[in-house]
């Protein structure tokens, strides 16, 4: 690992202490080029990050920063297949699985990705023309995906995302909590002669999705009453066939993912093929192709242009140098309804970390908690704490400027209300005396400060292939951010704990009996529970 030099590292911290003294607003007076400089457009996608709280001189020490840590290297790392996972020692390919469907030459593995894309696309046919059909000789209506996190949250966002299309097969569900309420909910609407399952799991052990799997295959064979039906009703998706098999899916019905693409940056891939189902392989080719732009934009623009470099820059500016401990995602378009929830895997499983690529503790924050909500429903929430609240909480906000329903002046207001809320950040309102309205001095309530960061992302329209390099945007974001801290960006060991603990509960849960081996407050609840089911 390169040291950094002191020098750079106070020069930071300076500028970082000098901000707090500067409005945004005064940033675009003294720097007459902000706008120009901090607005960059690649791959469909118009960035301005000119409302953040950055002036130009701190970006370009952050640029320093890069060059110092050798991101250009890194993207190459990451791109040409370096085991840039150490922990796993794993490469991290998720880029190569639309560049090759792209055409791009030179791919790492471009032959096991296009021949799987190729074994993608006869399924999908076979689904779409009725070749293929439910135990009872019907075409299938709807497809249930069976997985969890990064074999769930990326096909859900494109599939309602990209709900303009023009669907060509099976509606899209998405089972993927154990809660038993969750599967009653979805299956109870659905008929299970004409029901097609996809059992997404990269690693076939997660325990929800095994759980949720048998179920699902009892439910069907309640009503096929013939045990051949899960042949014709289960596929799988998964690196480890072998597992699937002994599950019960046919090997010629699983679909293959390798170990060098992680779970949440896995949508490329046969994961995402209720995308394909839904929308037909060249919706799902051009989903690819939209991200590949991206992927090449990533690889070749300098970082004073480069989307996913300067996102990340600014991002780590607000999280690690002046203490932002959450950020805000707040698109302006129910299509993307989903994406704050899979920004949150993306960005949190993949940076919430507290040690180095070497093992040791950091020194610096690294991911801020991600979340957000849709606009506008957003400004009648949680927008009274971004505009007043004690917390520094950076936006992005996301909007598309053109919509294909068209309907009335519903969007000219609708971003109309997006621009408004970046520009009351910015601004804020100072109200002096009560203005007549009340006896009181209302001011310092109705006053708001204002000088509140936030970066505008916008699409001409939300198309699959832009919805394609909106989703790359963000994943190359991570794996920068990732660089700049040192971390892991690929590993999730975190996780693991929970699970084992989860394993070890529910054992005592089926025996109906406690073992009083864990802390007081989870032998109670154990006790609580036992006491209630029993
Ligand atoms: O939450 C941990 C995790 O391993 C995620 O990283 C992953 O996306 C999810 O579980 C599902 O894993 P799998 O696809 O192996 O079922």
């Amino acid at each position: 690992m390169r040291d950094l030099p002191e020098r750079l590292l106070n020069d930071l911290n300076d500028a970082a202490s000098s901000m707090g003294g500067i409005r945004i607003e005064r940033l675009f007076t003294n720097e007459p080029d902000r706008l120009d400089q901090l607005t960059v457009e690649a791959a469909g996608i118009a960035l301005d990050l000119s409302k953040n709280q950055i002036s130009l001189k701190a970006l370009n020490l952050l640029f320093e920063l890069a060059e110092a840590l050798d991101l250009k290297g890194a993207i190459s790392d990451l791109l040409s297949g370096v085991e840039v996972n150490n922990t796993e020692q794993r490469p991290a390919l998720h880029s190569a699985l639309r560049m090759a469907v792209a055409g791009l030459p030179d791919v790492p593995h471009r032959k096991e990705i296009l021949e799987a894309h190729a074994l993608l696309s006869n399924f999908v046919e076979e689904v779409l023309s009725g070749t293929r059909r439910g135990f009872d000789g019907r075409a299938f209506t709807d497809v249930v995906n069976i997985g969890i996190g990064g074999s769930h949250l990326g096909p859900q966002l494109a599939c309602d995302a990209m709900r303009y299309e023009r669907q060509l097969g099976p509606n899209a569900h998405f089972l993927a909590n154990v809660d038993g309420g969750e599967f009653d909910r979805i299956l109870s609407r659905l008929n299970p002669a004409t029901t097609l399952f996809i059992v997404a799991s990269k690693s076939f052990s997660t325990v929800e999705t095994r759980l949720n799997a048998t179920s699902a295959r009892e439910w069907l064979l309640e009503a096929a009453d013939d045990a051949s039906a899960v042949a014709s009703h289960f596929i799988a998706v998964s690196a480890n066939i072998e597992r699937a098999v002994d599950f019960g899916i046919e090997a010629r019905n699983v679909f293959p993912m390798w170990d060098w693409v992680g779970g949440r940056y896995s949508m490329w891939s046969a994961i995402g093929l209720p995308i394909a189902l839904c929308y037909g392989m060249d919706a799902f080719d051009d989903l690819l192709a939209g991200a590949a732009e991206m992927d090449q934009h990533f690889a070749s623009a300098d970082v004073a242009k480069n989307l996913p470099v300067l996102l990340a820059l600014v991002s780590a500016w607000h999280s690690s140098f002046l203490g932002a401990g959450s950020y805000a995602i707040v698109p302006y378009d129910d299509r993307l309804r989903y994406l704050p929830d899979y920004l949150q895997q993306l960005e949190m499983e993949s940076n919430g970390k507290g040690v180095t690529m070497e093992g040791s503790a950091v020194n610096f924050d690294t991911a801020p908690v991600t979340w957000g909500g849709l606009g506008t429903n957003a400004q009648h929430a949680f927008f009274q704490l971004l505009h007043q609240g004690t917390r520094f909480i950076p936006v992005d906000f996301i909007v598309a400027l053109t919509h294909p329903a068209g309907r009335g002046n519903h969007h000219d207001l609708l971003v109309a209300n997006c621009l408004a809320q970046s520009e009351g950040l910015l601004r804020g309102r100072r109200v002096d005396g009560d203005d007549g309205r009340s006896e009181r001095d209302l001011g310092p309530h109705r006053s708001t400060p204002g000088n509140r960061p936030s970066t505008t992302i916008s699409v001409e329209s939300l198309t699959p292939a832009t919805l394609g390099s909106l989703i790359a945007l963000y994943e190359h974001k991570t794996y920068v951010q990732s660089v700049l801290w040192r971390i892991n960006a690929f590993d999730q060991w975190g996780v693991e704990l929970g699970k084992q603990l989860a394993d070890g509960i529910v054992q005592e849960l089926e025996q109906g009996r406690g073992t009083n081996s864990h802390d007081p407050s989870t032998n109670a609840l154990i006790e609580r529970y036992l006491a209630a089911r029993d």
